[in-house]
């Protein structure tokens, strides 16, 4: 059975001290459990400082973007060995934030891909449709495409270290959440073209985890679904208690039969 993982992604949010507080928070309000995985991805410049929080708890120190090369003349890019260097296990690569706001490739998105892999960091690949596409009903195409695209030269043994994050954009941010049916049958799909890419075995295994406004109040349902493993949270992992909450709904839904 897959474990259960939920990652915060705080985005440009925090400061060294309020982002200390809320890991603190949620390390204290873990209290060492260790039957759901946990995250929390700060901004690079608190993940010394958050890393010192969470020291000794179980939960794990993520970044939310990195460069694809190991040292150099990269004037503000962040290299995946510095991230390891820096305590994280895991990098978000891919989110859509970056996708559209900063005009990320498929293609540049996937040599990062390797890169962290390289270094040792397990990689939380992001994908999702717009609002546009859903529309137009091409959600599976731009799922297939993300994640082939996002795929290319991983095998079945590399993406074990990867989780896939199904984000649709238009419900990033926005307090409309995807519904538990929408959600799984992104997930089952994508499930299906990883099981094409890499074999079943892998695709079996693979932890993918649903992303847009996921918060207490409709995250059991989701987090419910087989092919749900968890969330990627990103305004309710600024909340202790939301996230720990969400936290707690998928650790029920594992007692589930
Ligand atoms: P949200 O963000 O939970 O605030 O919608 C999720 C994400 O972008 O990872």
């Amino acid at each position: 059975m897959r474990k259960k993982f939920i990652a915060g992604n705080w985005k440009m949010n925090t400061t060294a001290l309020s982002g200390e507080l809320l890991a603190a928070a949620i390390v204290k309000g873990l209290g060492g459990d260790t039957s759901v995985q946990v995250a929390v991805c700060p901004p690079f410049p608190y993940l010394f400082r958050v890393g010192q929080a969470i020291q000794g708890s179980p939960v794990a120190l993520g970044a939310q973007n990195c460069y694809h090369e190991k040292s150099g003349a990269f004037t503000g890019e962040v290299s995946p060995d510095m991230l390891v260097d820096a305590g994280c296990q895991y990098v978000i690569l891919g989110h859509s934030e970056r996708r559209h706001k900063l005009r990320e490739s498929d293609g540049f998105i996937n040599k990062k891909t390797h890169a962290a892999l390289a270094a040792g960091l397990r990689v939380i690949l992001c994908v999702g449709e717009t609002l546009e596409e859903r529309e137009g009903n091409k959600t599976n195409q731009v799922l297939d495409e993300q994640v082939t695209a996002g795929l290319i030269g991983i095998t079945s043994q590399t993406v074990r270290n990867m989780v896939i994050a199904y984000e649709p954009v238009w419900a990033i941010g926005t307090g409309r959440s995807a519904t538990a049916a929408q959600a799984q049958a992104a997930h089952a799909f994508i499930r299906n073209r990883v099981a094409a890419l890499c074999g079943p075995p892998a695709a079996a295994e693979l932890v993918i985890l649903y992303g847009g406004s996921a918060t207490p109040q409709v995250a059991e349902e989701l987090v419910r679904q087989p092919d749900i493993d968890g969330g990627l949270i990103g305004g309710a992992s600024l909340k202790p208690d939301d996230f720990l909450s969400i936290v707690a709904m998928a650790k029920r839904a594992m007692a589930l039969p």
